[in-house]
């Protein structure tokens, strides 16, 4: 296997103007500015290997975007090292983009005022693709993305759907071996996003594409990658198979019940009260270690239970659990 990313003990920093509060709070910062350090991202080290696609997952301001960036070569890192396809990023921009494509959701790569297909040949120009594989991509990516409906509308009249797709082609027009994804599907209504993950999965397989994909939505991590590389405050907390996590956090299973009355101290053996609101309590409890009848007739013999369902963890809860109650227990070893 060949590593095609490689990043090792990466770290950024950036530097942020403190602000005083008040009106000579303002005037102070002006003539003397402090700064405060934030470290985005501390100390990251992974490998991808040619045609894997890996998602890259972990709660808002975790660092995501910020290693992306390094990726890309936006931004210069404050340690560590970073190579893509052999290049430093940072250091050959030009090279690097050539072997990249990048989609950021939230802002488009396109010129906004620009009808869509100039934006389209301005790539093609920048990155030299000859006129024939120019065609031969327009045709793929119009018949799978249909792009054929608004080439003609500026890219600022587009509709979000509309928007992506456009993007996630012009990505693509240079036949990078690698493409970045930061949330490309956020916002998208239901179809649209299966649409995109179809195409995503399909240039993956087709095209042996190897994909980085940041997203918070667990069903494009879940229909796309089979691994995931997830961080917190900057550092990896876990990398490797998602169905290991699934095994690991699948086997905790939430009890639902709502009680006649509320404010209630359930002390419960092997189960965990974690939420409650009015008379409605969530418990947590092992399916290894006791039973959902066990625990509803723990609840019975002090209370009158109304109603009650019990919940299988989808990834999508398995993972809020993991950012709300930390990293902890994740299973090992943590591939580095
Ligand atoms: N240019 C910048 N200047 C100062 N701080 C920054 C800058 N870019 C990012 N940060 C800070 O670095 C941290 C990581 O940000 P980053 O955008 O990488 O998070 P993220 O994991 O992509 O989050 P999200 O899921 O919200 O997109 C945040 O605390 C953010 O405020
Ligand atoms: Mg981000």
């Amino acid at each position: 296997m060949v590593p095609i990313i490689e990043v090792e003990h990466l770290m950024k920093d950036f530097k942020i103007a403190k602000r005083e509060t008040g009106f000579a709070g303002a005037i102070r910062s002006l003539v003397k500015r402090e700064f405060i350090t934030k470290e985005a991202v501390k100390d990251i080290s992974f490998t991808i290997e040619e045609g894997e696609m890996v998602g890259y997952i972990g709660p808002n301001g975790a660092g995501k975007s910020t290693t992306i960036k390094m990726l890309t070569g936006i931004l210069v890192p404050s340690g560590g090292s970073v190579r893509v396809n052999g290049i430093i990023p940072y250091e050959n921009r030009q090279k690097n983009a050539k072997n990249i494509g990048v989609v950021f959701g939230q802002r488009t790569q396109l010129w906004w005022d620009l009808p869509t297909i100039e934006s389209f040949e301005l790539l093609k120009e920048i990155y030299q693709v000859s006129n024939e594989r120019y065609e031969e991509n327009m045709a793929t990516f119009t018949d799978i993305l249909g792009l054929d409906e608004f080439l003609d509308t500026p890219v600022r009249q587009l509709s979000l759907g509309q928007r992506m797709r456009a993007d996630i082609a012009a990505s693509l027009l240079h036949d990078p071996p690698i493409l970045f994804l930061d949330e490309p599907t956020i916002g998208l209504d239901v179809v649209a996003k299966e649409k995109m993950r179809t195409f995503i999965k399909e240039i993956n397989k087709e095209r042996n594409i190897t994909v980085i994909l940041t997203t918070h939505d667990m069903e494009d991590i879940e229909k796309l990658c089979k691994r995931m590389v997830l961080i917190d405050h900057g550092q990896k907390v876990y990398d490797g198979e998602i169905s290991v996590v699934k095994d690991r956090f699948g086997k905790i299973r939430t009890l639902v019940v709502d009680l006649e009355e509320s404010d209630c101290i359930l002390q419960l053996s092997g189960g965990k009260v974690f939420k409650e609101e009015g008379n409605r309590y969530w418990i947590h409890f092992n399916r290894d270690e006791v039973s959902a009848s066990e625990l509803i007739a723990q609840i019975t013999s002090t209370h009158n239970i109304k109603d009650l369902t019990v919940e299988e963890p989808e990834i999508e809860s398995i993972i809020s659990r993991i950012y709300q109650e930390g990293f902890q227990d994740l299973p090992n070893p943590v591939k580095v």
